[in-house]
């Protein structure tokens, strides 16, 4: 258990602050991402394998299980994978709450990193900033010079009007297709959950949303990877407390 206002922010070792409880290191995390492109360049850099057998999940699923020891941490990474009749990837909600739900069930993380690739906004950005998360990790946004803002998650990659309304009134400043799933999740079964989003796209703007979505997918998943390998770096010397 995390403590009620947890925070990813001790380097390495903890100091024994008074009340804290017990501490123990982040020892299993759980990486959620929806498409396989996203997906790759992480099981590479983290020299993860692949289950073949599958036997963490029910006969069937297409979902897919990396993993692997990296500086100490145990690395699960979970691929939604292709769904079994489109023959596309499971991208949006659906599949990335039972995902979340079966692989925290079966792996226990201490830290769930929810990451993937995302629309973004050209007019409110300075909205964002400061806006809440929802597992507080000041020292790691400072550490790797991180922008925070709000995360929108719906079902589609195009913005529709009314969307549009609710994602600005909401002053968020992502969008993705899910999130929200994740962080529900997450939140039902207790476990600290991160959410690490890189913008292949704008959907305010003049340009078609899903020809720039593939013009920059690949160049912005090798960003991703960058920095979500940065941060399991600083995860990988943090202390949660228990109590
Ligand atoms: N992922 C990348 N671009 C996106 C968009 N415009 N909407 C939702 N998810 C996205």
């Amino acid at each position: 258990e995390w403590s009620s206002q947890p925070e990813v922010t001790a380097a390495h070792p903890p100091k024994n602050a008074a009340g804290d409880g017990d501490r123990r290191p982040i020892s299993t995390v759980l990486i959620i991402i929806a498409m396989q492109t996203e997906a790759l360049p992480l099981v590479n850099k983290f020299h993860l394998s692949e289950d073949i057998d599958g036997s963490l999940f029910p006969k069937g699923v297409p979902w897919v299980r990396y993993h692997g020891i990296y500086k100490e941490l145990h690395i699960n990474l979970v691929w939604t994978g292709k769904d079994s009749i489109l023959g596309v990837d499971s991208i949006g909600t659906i599949s990335a709450s039972l995902v979340s739900y079966a692989s925290i069930q079966a792996l226990k993380p201490d830290l769930i990193i929810n990451a993937g690739t995302a629309g973004g906004f050209k007019v409110n950005y300075l909205y964002g900033i400061g806006a809440r998360q929802t597992f507080s990790t000041p020292n790691l946004i400072d550490e790797l010079n991180l922008k925070v803002g709000k995360l929108s998650t719906g079902d589609s990659l195009d913005m529709s009007p009314q969307d549009e309304v609710l994602i600005l009134a909401n002053d968020a400043v992502v969008k993705d297709m899910e999130g929200a799933a994740v962080a529900y999740v997450a939140d039902l079964l207790s476990v600290p959950a991160i959410f690490i989003k890189a913008v292949t796209n704008t959907v305010d703007g003049q340009k078609s949303i899903a020809e720039e979505f593939l013009q920059n997918l690949i160049a912005v998943c090798t960003t991703l990877a960058q920095t979500v390998s940065q941060v399991v770096d600083f995860i990988s010397g943090v202390y949660q407390i228990i109590g």
